[in-house]
């Protein structure tokens, strides 16, 4: 017992054979470049620093994930890189376009052509069958009734849900919900993904499911993928793992041993 420490360390999550990212690209290759971007929210007299000045720079294609505690920022920067929201202060080029500075209605209509978004709770409509929910972010985008039927079609067939147009959430599985909202994501052919938490949600053979369906899309499609998760096992399987910390780029690493999980065969705890 001597050994042993009286203060068990609080574990820290690494990632084996992680080497730091190095910032070697052109400027025109990042289809994000987020500069020294804050996010400062005021409650009365309390100011939240909920970003505090990241530095984010992705390549076209990339797959990675944002992991960190809770509270550190993770949702609020992939707002901001989403358009969803704008930067307190710094610059944010997305596709070598500056929109840290755009209103509403600009950000609505880059956030309807280049991302894609999907959640942990998967936020798909009640009672409406799986092709309407895919075809709903065409409507907005003004793709006309019979094309648009076309691809919520093919998207869902990409996603393997072909033989489930017609069902409602509440006829789905978790996991099949999921794909819904990733067809979804897809039905405006985005450059870029973002998930917050997509598999959150889900037990661990649908979470490594999910997982293959966004490294298929990755490879496949050329999407670039982002996912916010707090599970070491999701972010095993991204070429990149970007830690934060207090509304701070922590750690941005190069994880050399991408771990390939078949999801007909996950290993044991
Ligand atoms: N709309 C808001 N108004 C005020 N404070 C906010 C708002 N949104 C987030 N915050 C604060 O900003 C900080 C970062 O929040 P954020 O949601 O980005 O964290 P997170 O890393 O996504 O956490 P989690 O893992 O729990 O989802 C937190 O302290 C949070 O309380
Ligand atoms: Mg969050």
């Amino acid at each position: 017992m001597a050994d042993e420490p009286l203060v068990q360390a609080e574990e820290v999550v690494e990632i084996e054979d992680a080497v730091e990212v190095e910032d070697t690209a052109d400027d025109e290759d990042y289809v994000i470049d987020g500069r020294n971007l804050t996010k400062v929210y005021t409650m009365g007299d309390n100011e939240v620093r909920a970003l505090d000045g990241v530095d984010v720079k992705i390549k076209r294609g990339e797959l990675l994930s944002i992991m960190g505690p809770s509270g550190s920022g993770k949702s609020t920067l992939m707002a901001i890189l989403g358009c969803l929201d704008s930067p307190t202060s710094g610059e944010y080029l997305l596709d070598g376009e500056p929109v840290h500075a755009l209103g509403d209605n600009a950000l609505a209509s880059i956030r309807s052509k280049q991302l894609g978004f999907v959640f942990q709770q998967f936020n798909l409509l009640p009672r409406t069958p799986a092709i309407e929910q895919v075809s709903m972010p065409m409507i907005y985008a003004g793709i006309r009734g019979r094309k648009r039927k076309q691809r919520a079609q093919k998207m869902l067939e990409l996603v393997g849900l072909g033989e489930r147009m017609d069902h409602t959430p509440a006829e789905l599985s978790g996991g099949q919900q999921q794909r819904v909202a990733i067809a979804r994501s897809l039905a405006n052919d985005p450059a870029i993904l973002l998930a917050d938490e997509p598999t959150g949600a889900l037990d661990t053979k649908t979470g490594v499911e999910i997982m293959a369906l966004f490294k298929r899309l990755n490879r496949e499609e050329g999407i670039t993928v982002i996912i916010v998760t707090h599970d070491v096992e999701v972010a095993e399987q991204t070429p990149r793992v970007i830690h934060i910390r207090d509304g701070l780029i922590e750690r941005d690493v190069i994880n050399e041993t991408v771990v390939d999980i078949d999801p007909d065969n996950i290993p044991e705890h």
